[in-house]
């Protein structure tokens, strides 16, 4: 069974999602931790889920570097198989993405390696493509620039904001990283060697 520990910063209508389907027994990956960089509203479905959970405020730190060390510390408490960021709207520090890579992984709401960043909906519909859509990605130093896993394209509408976008593309997240982390958890994806926990 594949331990996951979920990040997340708001919502957490695709941790929702993953909860879901960790909740059927046949799904071969559990989550067992949920962390947040705030008192995000999506750590309701920790307590929903029985599920324990952590807040390391951003804003309580220095520093990036300090952030991250703190967050690091609180994973390797319960030292999951696999890190997933979805919808954690800060960049993580070279040191954390070390410590966990490769087996740190991403949701993005467009089509990588066009519109990385923390705007990926609006800047897609400031552009005028006529389709942009989501992606699942390794995390390595960049914003968005590590290996990608799985995407899908997702059309814009004429009459889109970016709200209804938005809300047509998270579905789709949702059934990558469901796939994804299932992928991960029967070996059909292989992310290769995490580094022995320091
Ligand atoms: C997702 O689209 C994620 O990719 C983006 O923010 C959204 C998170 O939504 N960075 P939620 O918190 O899962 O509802």
């Amino acid at each position: 069974m594949l331990t996951v520990a979920v990040l997340i910063s708001g919502t957490g209508s695709n941790l929702r999602a993953l909860l879901d389907a960790a909740a059927d027994p046949g799904y071969p990956a559990r989550v067992i931790l949920i962390g947040a960089d705030r008192e995000a509203e999506g750590l309701a479905h920790a307590e929903a889920f029985g599920i324990p959970s952590f807040v390391v405020p951003w804003d309580a730190f220095d520093s990036r570097e300090a952030w991250g060390a703190e967050l690091d510390a609180q994973l390797q408490v319960w030292k999951p198989d696999l890190v997933v960021l979805s919808g954690l709207m800060r960049l993580l520090p070279p040191a954390l993405v070390q410590a966990w890579a490769p087996r740190i992984i991403n949701t993005h709401p467009a089509y990588l390696p066009s519109f990385p960043g923390a705007h990926g909906v609006r800047d897609a519909l400031a552009a005028g493509v006529a389709e942009t859509g989501a992606s699942v990605i390794v995390v390595d130093d960049g914003v968005d620039s590590g290996p990608i896993l799985a995407q899908e394209h997702v059309p814009v509408l004429p009459d889109d904001t970016e709200s209804s976008l938005h809300a047509r593309i998270k579905p789709v997240e949702r059934r990558l990283l469901i796939d994804v982390v299932r992928r991960i958890a029967e070996g059909d994806l292989d992310l290769g060697a995490r580094p022995q926990p320091h």
